[in-house]
């Protein structure tokens, strides 16, 4: 390098005119802000420091400007002088350091940015809807129903105890409904609920406990279980809802309008129903509902539910005085129901969690 390119160059970096080089070669030494590195030069020795220490750490860290001098500086006399013009240097050295931290951001943004290039063109991924279960389609619309007529929702465990899901409902120990009953035992006395009719006896216990009294209705849903072999209209867990009444002036035909009302609503207005004798425990009398709907299986008489009136030893059993209380009670299959409302023929299906049949649900 000339001394004029030099000159030139100190020029351009100290952002002034300088009358004399001698300015800068006064103490013998050249020193060159080049664009990529800084060059000190004295007779054969030679040194360059890198910008990318960063303008703070330039003059100061340990391999920079004037650890490079320090072995340049004895010889120099003037040194308030030198020291002078290296400060004057210190605000262009400040912007090269910063242009390059920038370039070196940009390039490592445009590195960033070009290894995870998103493809805007691709089209986005489809989303599989989730679909609701038949069963609980069903179960939410009988809610619904009975909600209208001011039941009060209800779900009690399914893990219970024999008096609970038994004794309590007047079905004694060498009943034989308790043998055709029989459940999964799950150790001592403990068994899976056989059917939601439990939720009476929990229901009015806990009421009772609360030192609260009827009038109350409730409807519980839930999940049962039974030693049934699998079969198309048989698995060994099921859905059941009850229902439950219990107040001073209840007869038979509070339940008949409320089963006539509920009928009507799941199956059609022209929706018959028809009542006959049975037999349950904790129900007397006891009746088996029909319905039949121009809709339904042609209009065939499909039996559908269980109910009565409660026994009075159910009452008797939760504290409840038989002779000041009536109540009636009901229980329904939702598998049933539901197989009937949608053409289902195999209740496997409705466990088997076969997408394709799920999705008919919609
Ligand atoms: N719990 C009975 C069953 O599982 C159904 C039933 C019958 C419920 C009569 C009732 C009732 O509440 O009154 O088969």
């Amino acid at each position: 390098m000339t001394r004029t390119q030099i000159k030139k160059h100190l020029e351009e970096l100290l952002g002034r005119e300088i009358k004399d080089v001698t300015e800068i070669e006064a103490f013998g030494i050249v020193i060159e802000f080049r664009e990529e590195e800084c060059l000190i030069k004295r007779g054969s020795y030679e040194t360059s420091i890198s910008y990318d220490l960063g303008a703070d750490k330039f003059f100061t860290a340990q391999k920079g400007f004037f650890k490079r001098l320090e072995p340049l500086m004895k010889d120099i006399q003037d040194k308030r002088g030198f020291g002078q013009l290296l400060s004057s240097w210190k605000s262009r050295v400040a912007e090269i350091s910063e242009r390059h931290e920038k370039a070196r951001l940009e390039a490592e943004l445009n590195k960033k940015l070009s290894e995870s290039f998103a493809d805007a063109t691709l089209s986005a991924p489809v989303l599989s809807m989730g679909y609701e279960h038949y069963l609980n389609k069903v179960r939410d619309e009988m809610l619904a129903v009975f909600r209208a007529m001011g039941y009060t929702l209800v779900e009690e465990r399914e893990l219970e105890d024999e008096y609970h899901n038994f004794e309590a409902l007047n079905i004694d120990a060498d009943h034989p409904a308790r043998e055709d009953q029989d459940s999964f035992y799950v150790g001592g006395d403990k068994l899976l609920r056989t059917h939601t009719s439990t939720s009476q006896i929990r229901t009015l216990e806990k009421m009772i406990k609360n030192g609260e009294e009827p009038p109350i209705a409730i409807v519980c849903p839930g999940v049962c279980y039974r030693r049934d072999a699998v079969d198309a209209t048989h698995y060994p867990m099921f859905r059941q809802m009850e229902g439950l009444v219990v107040d001073k002036n209840v007869c038979f035909a509070d339940l008949k309008g409320t089963l006539i009302e509920w009928a009507k609503a799941m199956f059609g207005g022209d929706t018959k129903i028809r009542l006959r004798p049975d037999y349950f425990p904790f129900t007397e009398p006891s009746a088996e509902l029909s319905v039949s709907s121009p809709d339904l299986l042609g209009g065939k008489w499909v039996e559908l539910l269980g109910c009565g009136m409660v026994h009075p030893q159910v009452f008797r059993n939760v504290g409840l005085d038989p002779d000041v209380w009536k109540g009636f009670a009901f229980g329904t299959g939702i598998e049933r129901i539901t197989m009937m409302r949608y053409g289902i023929r195999d209740i496997r299906l409705f466990a088997e969690n076969d997408l394709r049949f799920l999705k008919q649900s919609l």
